[in-house]
Parts: C-alpha cells; sequence; structure tokens
C-alpha cells in the first residue's frame, strides 16, 4: 500500500488588493449577473460569468424552483448556456458570486460538486484549463487556474470506454 498526495493550488487575494484586471472585471459581471437569480426559496442570490475565447461574457445566475431539486446553480446556468450557444469557443474563465438576503457572504463563493463535475467535462471536451475566480461580498477572493484544483481524481468520460 502506498499513501499518495495530491498538490492543488490557488491564488488568493486580500479584501481590496488589486486582482489581475481581467478577473476583476469577469467578477462585475459575475456581481451584475446576481440581480437576475430567482433563489425565493434559499434567499441566496448567486451569479456566475464566464469568458469565452472572442471575448463574449457569458451570465448566468441561480434559478430556483418550488419543487426544490429543480433549480440550477448559477454556473451550471451560465456554462450550458455557453455551451449550447457557443459550442465551439473555449471557456477561459469563470468568475463566481453571491449575495445573501439576510446576511453578508464573507467567503468566497466555491462551487458544488455538480458544477465541479460539470466544469471538469468542458475542460475535458475543449482541452483547456478554466479558470476560476471566487468571491463572496466581502473577505479574500480565491481563484485557482483550472478544475483540478477543485475536483482531483475526477469522473471521466474516458473511463466508459471499454478496453479488452
Ligand atoms: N448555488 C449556486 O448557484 N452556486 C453555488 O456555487 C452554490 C449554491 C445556489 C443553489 C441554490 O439556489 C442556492 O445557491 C442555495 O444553495
Amino acid at each position: 500500500m502506498k499513501v499518495k498526495n495530491i498538490n492543488i493550488s490557488f491564488e488568493e487575494y486580500a479584501e481590496g488588493e488589486q486582482l489581475p484586471i481581467s478577473d476583476s472585471g469577469l467578477l462585475k459581471e459575475a456581481k451584475q449577473a446576481v440581480n437576475n437569480s430567482y433563489a425565493p426559496y434559499s434567499e441566496f442570490n448567486v451569479g456566475a460569468a464566464l469568458l469565452l475565447e472572442n471575448g463574449v461574457v457569458v451570465k448566468g445566475s441561480n434559478q430556483e424552483n418550488a419543487a426544490y431539486p429543480l433549480g440550477l446553480c448559477a454556473e451550471r446556468v451560465a456554462v450550458f448556456h455557453a455551451n449550447s450557444a457557443y459550442p465551439k469557443l473555449k471557456i477561459i474563465a469563470i468568475a463566481i458570486t453571491a449575495k445573501a438576503q439576510h446576511f453578508v457572504t464573507q467567503s468566497p463563493i466555491t462551487p458544488c460538486g455538480a458544477c465541479r463535475q460539470v466544469m471538469a467535462e468542458t475542460e475535458n471536451r475543449q482541452n483547456h484549463p478554466i479558470r476560476i475566480i471566487m468571491n463572496g461580498q466581502e473577505g479574500v477572493t480565491q481563484i485557482v487556474d483550472g478544475i483540478e484544483n477543485l475536483l482531483p481524481l475526477s469522473f471521466k468520460g474516458e473511463k466508459l470506454k471499454k478496453t479488452k
């Protein structure tokens, strides 16, 4: 038996510290996307904005439903929209933030497991890592370069291929 380790890394920027300009621009778009969130049940409004390789920004926000499990996270709304409207364009980066209706979000909004798996599929499909910029209303901003840093050992389509 061997114990193996996986090294993940992320950048962390203090509140108010200047982010790389394209990251702060995308975060601004994610903050705007929060305004289109439909979250009457959780009262937790999430916004995501992603940057395509041609410079187009696609936004998404969480969309809830009275039948709770039917709701969809902001990240998947944005990624699925981008993949369906611009199937040939790579997703370079995605910024995520949230505003709760009854408290201030003080730490970065990190994507749920399902959204990580969807981002992993997109990275595989486009053969290019996605930069993921995560932020709350206050506190630090964390950034990873590639979903491997959020979802190591992920399930990939190639595992479905039969080999003799
Ligand atoms: N949510 C997102 O949209 N993205 C995340 O990264 C975390 C959670 C949504 C799902 C649900 O509408 C609400 O936030 C509370 O979980």
